[in-house]
């Protein structure tokens, strides 16, 4: 597995992070175990998790499977920002329940550092300077390495920067923004963002919870039992057969289906590989449930599409897009300016 730089920072992660919001979830603890070891066997050292993900059980997983370990060969990211009780503090980017999330975070982790501290998603009722001071802080302690956001729009990210770069504060390093061929309005404005201020980019849900895995056909009537998005709309997850049940979405598998056979690799392959190499991306957040589909997803990386197959794709899943993003706009701005 290759290593990329994190954004501008000198931290350098494997091109597949290894998404763990299975663990504990679908995926038993010692399933677990196996997932993580054979990522890290090939080459993995990038693992993501959050708080919140089976209100905590995935940072005690990757924190007893880190015990005997060498702590300083992984970059572990981890986020703050929904409820993790019942309590009014319980939940969002308080300088509160920041600086009660860490110490929590730290003790399921089993762990004196975060690599990664990520804030999940904007949060509408605390002021960022209460929120990016308190990261600063934890940085400046030691408690954390780098800072990230997760789930911002454009603005929200540029304000963000520019109050850190203003104050003189530790900057965000990296987005995790959803991003895969299902769902591309992050090319809107946030790729330009982070692309301008060089900040990495670690898509999350790259088969969009499985919808570009491979095992769905436009002839199926509802998804298959047991799949992720079977039970997708009574959990309350966002890919649900009702969203994604469409014409939109079966052309773009069409042509991925097409592809990935032209290409030699399954679906979820070719699908991983394309974000992987859309301008800004660093890593890939890829989800695993069991052994097999982590197998086939570590696949995903170590060769390219060619240029005319990511066309292909790009123009398969390209979105409606209107003024001020669309190519119109953009055409009309360089006449002015010749
Ligand atoms: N920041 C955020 O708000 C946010 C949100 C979501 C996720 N994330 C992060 O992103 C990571 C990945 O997200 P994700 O789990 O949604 O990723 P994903 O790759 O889009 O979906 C993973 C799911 O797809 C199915 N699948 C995966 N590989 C397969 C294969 N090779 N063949 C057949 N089915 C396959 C499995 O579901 P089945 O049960 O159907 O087999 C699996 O659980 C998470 O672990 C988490 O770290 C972050």
């Amino acid at each position: 597995m290759d290593y990329r730089y994190l954004g501008k920072t000198g931290l350098r992660v494997s091109e597949l992070c290894l998404g763990t919001m299975t663990l504990g979830r679908e995926t038993n603890e010692e399933d677990s175990f196996d997932i993580l070891d054979r990522f890290v066997e090939e080459g993995g050292n990038f693992i993501d998790t959050a708080n919140v993900y089976s209100l905590g059980t995935s940072e005690e997983i990757v924190g007893k499977w880190l015990q005997d370990k060498r702590r300083d060969d992984f970059v572990v990211a981890t986020k703050v920002r929904f409820p993790m009780g019942e309590g009014p503090n319980d939940v969002g980017t308080s300088r509160k329940h920041i600086l009660s999330s860490v110490k929590d975070s730290l003790r399921r982790l089993g762990t004196d550092y975060i690599d990664l501290y990520q804030v999940h998603a904007w949060d509408q009722r605390t002021p960022l300077e209460e929120t990016l001071s308190t990261l600063n802080d934890l940085v400046r302690e030691g408690l954390v390495r780098y800072i990230g956001a997760s789930n911002f729009k454009g603005w929200q990210l540029q304000k963000a920067i520019d109050m850190s770069r203003q104050k003189g504060w530790e900057s965000f390093v990296c987005l995790q923004p959803q991003y895969n061929l299902l769902s591309r309005a992050t090319e809107w404005e946030l790729i330009d963002v982070c692309l301008n201020e060089g900040l990495g980019v670690i898509p999350w849900s790259p088969l969009r919870g499985g919808w570009l895995s491979g095992k769905y056909t436009k002839d199926m009537v509802k998804p298959p039992e047991g799949s992720r998005i079977s039970v997708a709309a009574e959990k309350g997850w966002s890919e649900t057969w009702e969203k994604h049940n469409n014409d939109f979405t079966w052309e773009i598998l069409d042509t991925l289906y097409a592809v990935a056979e032209e290409a030699g690799k399954t679906p979820a392959q070719a699908a991983i590989n394309w974000v992987l190499h859309r301008p800004g991306v660093t890593a890939p957040i890829i989800g695993a449930r069991t052994m097999e589909q982590l197998e086939a997803n570590l696949g995903s990386a170590g060769w390219s599409l060619t240029d005319e197959q990511v066309e292909r794709l790009n123009k398969a899943s390209k979105l409606y897009v209107s003024y001020p993003y669309n190519e119109d706009a953009i055409r009309q701005r360089r006449k002015f300016r010749e």
